[in-house]
């Protein structure tokens, strides 16, 4: 999705915007530009394409001054081109926008019958006339015009406009998109996401929908576009520059990979009570009177997310014997849902902005639900949105394909679930302590299963001309299995279907053939029997095996083509170490293949349009 970051203070701002921008490209954006404020005009700077074109545009024209906005677009109404790209110009202001105008049609024509010529097919540049057009009539400030515009617009968006008359400030208002103010030592900043502007401060203030807010560089006034003020402290964000770095690996996907024992283990801190064998209640973000009361949990996320769900509801059943559903946020709303005050609802996901699983969230809590959000994103506008979050301290994640974010999710679900069995009355001590120790070896058995890395590459450079590959997997297996499917997907373009093993039988087995390589999932756990049965079935026609099997496994040896091995562990947290080589494995054939990693075509990292 788009991108914004703005700056107003006392340095050259040019090389902080496209500093920030860059901070910001794993959102996905297909053109980008710069306005800045040269003390008597806006001059602006377009490019389509890569950051590196609006580099180069700038090196013939650099632009000098100390207030300025930029903008990665990511196309919605009109194509990628520099008359699309962002900012906006219209008279005396500059406007850069993320999100949709849902009136656009009927503004338009309003202001083509005043005489108006736009010169983007963007429903962005009429806000920018809009806003021009308030200060023309007479409006006395800024954010005076800027009040009066939005009052006329309906969508979503989150806003930064510029203006000749006050080259000092900068005014942002934000509806349903993210819009983070930062503020530093006299300076201002503004961006989507945090990375953007990390590296001038860490204190960050979240502006929520229905606010706007005016910039000056020793002030973030904010008011709600009624016009009332605002008190919001800011808030402390510990993540480092240098955790948005790629320190050494050839991609963020890598490193992040290889960053998932410390993020479980900086996730799992404090939070539990081995004496006890109890997880600590104020860390969940869900009290012990809820815990008990609630009769159903509807575990709501949209892709990767969804598949921790998946997992989620597995161990909320088992150990918390409370019935449990996992859905995609994106259909919730689609299926007039049934919430009550029985209900807790849980949504996950690592960016907390996911514009289907926020619309999920009030949807439960019009219903009266209890709302938890697992999140990655302090302050993100789905925590911000439900009853309590349980935040995942998997740091920032700039890899659009989502990896150290879903297994800290899958580690926060599995609190839950032990957390709600220990009040519910449904898992005793003797039982919880094994598990909690389970997952406190999780980091130790994730660097094990790294150390494998070798192998995972060998099956990859077999496999990386492959056009299509079945996963499957049982039970805990069948989450890892969709999931192994859709990173193999996203960042390699490979078809990859993710199946329950035991549907294969019923349709997925027509597929296969000797060109068909199979992705067993098939650790030595209760279904390994059953699993067993399926890679016979697909070796009877003819297909080969991929199997992702405990190292000390013989059989799986002489049955599987490939073997992608992982180090014996408890049989509850599977899915964290399964998943591994399955990560390694989309990672080696998409980087064998050269697509952009980081970037996969068409794909954004926080999505936040419907
Ligand atoms: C993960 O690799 C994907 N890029 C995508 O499926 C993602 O998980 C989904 O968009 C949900 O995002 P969220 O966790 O930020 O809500």
């Amino acid at each position: 999705m788009c991108g914004i970051v703005g700056y107003v203070g006392a340095r050259t701002c040019g090389p902080i915007l496209l500093e920030g921008l860059r901070k910001l490209e794993y959102r996905g954006y297909d053109s980008a530009g710069l306005a800045v404020h040269d003390g008597e005009k806006i001059e602006i700077v377009r490019a389509v394409g890569k950051l590196d074109n609006l580099a180069r545009a700038l090196e013939q024209n650099s632009l000098e001054g100390v207030t300025g906005l930029g903008h990665t677009r990511w196309a919605t109404h009109g194509r990628p081109s520099e008359a699309n790209a962002h900012p906006h110009a219209a008279g005396e202001v500059a406007v850069v926008h993320n999100g949709i105008i849902e009136n656009h049609l009927e503004l338009k024509q309003q202001l083509e019958s005043e005489g108006i010529e736009f010169s983007s097919d963007t429903d962005t540049e009429i806000v920018a006339h809009l806003v021009d057009s308030a200060l023309s009539a007479g409006a006395p400030s800024l954010m005076e015009a800027v009040r009066s515009a939005l009052k006329r617009v309906r969508g979503a968006y989150a806003l930064a406009v510029l203006c000749n008359r006050e080259p000092d400030r900068i005014v942002v208002a934000k509806s349903a998109s993210p819009l983070v103010i930062g503020i530093g030592e006299d300076e201002t900043l503004c961006g989507s996401d945090i990375p953007a502007m990390l590296g001038h401060t860490k204190h960050m203030i979240f502006l929520e929908d229905g606010e706007m807010a005016e910039l000056t560089p020793a002030s973030a006034s904010i008011e709600t576009i009624e016009g009332d003020p605002v008190q919001r402290e800011p808030l402390h964000i510990d993540w480092s520059p240098v955790m948005a770095e790629k320190g050494g690996f050839k991609h963020f996907m890598l490193k992040e990979i290889f960053e998932q024992p410390r993020a479980i283990e900086d996730t799992l801190r404090g939070r539990i009570d081995l004496e006890q064998a109890d997880v600590l209640d104020e860390e969940m973000g869900l009290d012990a009177e809820t815990a008990r009361r609630i009769r159903r949990v509807s575990i709501l996320a949209c892709g990767t997310s969804y598949h921790a769900a998946l997992a989620g509801r597995y161990w909320i059943e088992r150990l918390a014997r409370v019935p449990a559903t996992a859905e995609h946020a994106s259909e919730v709303r689609y299926r007039d849902p049934v919430f009550t005050e029985d209900d807790l609802v849980v949504a996950v996901s690592q960016s907390g902005e996911t514009a289907d699983t926020l619309a999920a969230v009030r949807a439960a809590r019009e219903g009266g639900a209890h709302v938890l959000a697992v999140a990655n994103v302090l302050g993100s506008a789905i925590p911000r949105a439900s009853h309590g979050a349980f935040y995942t301290h998997a740091g920032p994640e700039i890899g659009v394909a989502s990896t150290k974010c879903f297994t800290t999710q899958l580690v926060g679900l599995l609190l839950l679930a032990i957390q709600l069995g220990r009040r519910r009355g449904t898992l005793s001590a003797d039982r919880a302590r094994p598990i909690l120790q389970e997952l406190l070896r999780v980091p130790n058995e994730i660097r094990a299963a790294l150390d494998y890395k070798d192998d995972v590459f060998t099956v990859a450079r077999h496999w990386q001309h492959a056009q299509h590959m079945l996963f499957l997997g049982r039970g805990l297996g069948f989450p890892i299995a969709l999931e192994g499917a859709l990173k193999l997907k996203e960042i390699s373009y490979a078809h990859a279907e993710g199946y329950a093993a035991g549907e294969m039988k019923h349709g997925p087995i027509a597929l296969i053939d000797a060109d068909m390589p199979v992705v067993v999932v098939m650790p030595e756990d209760e279904q390994y029997e059953k699993t067993m049965s399926n890679v016979q079935e697909v070796r009877a026609r003819d297909g080969k095996v991929i199997a992702v099997v405990t190292d000390s496994d013989t059989k799986a040896k002489q049955v599987a083509d490939f073997l992608l091995k992982i180090p014996p562990c408890g049989s509850t947290v599977l899915p964290l170490i399964t998943v591994i080589p399955l990560q390694l494995l989309a990672y080696y054939i998409a980087d064998l293949k050269g697509t952009d990693v980081d970037q996969p075509r068409n794909l954004a990292k926080t999505v936040t349009v419907e």
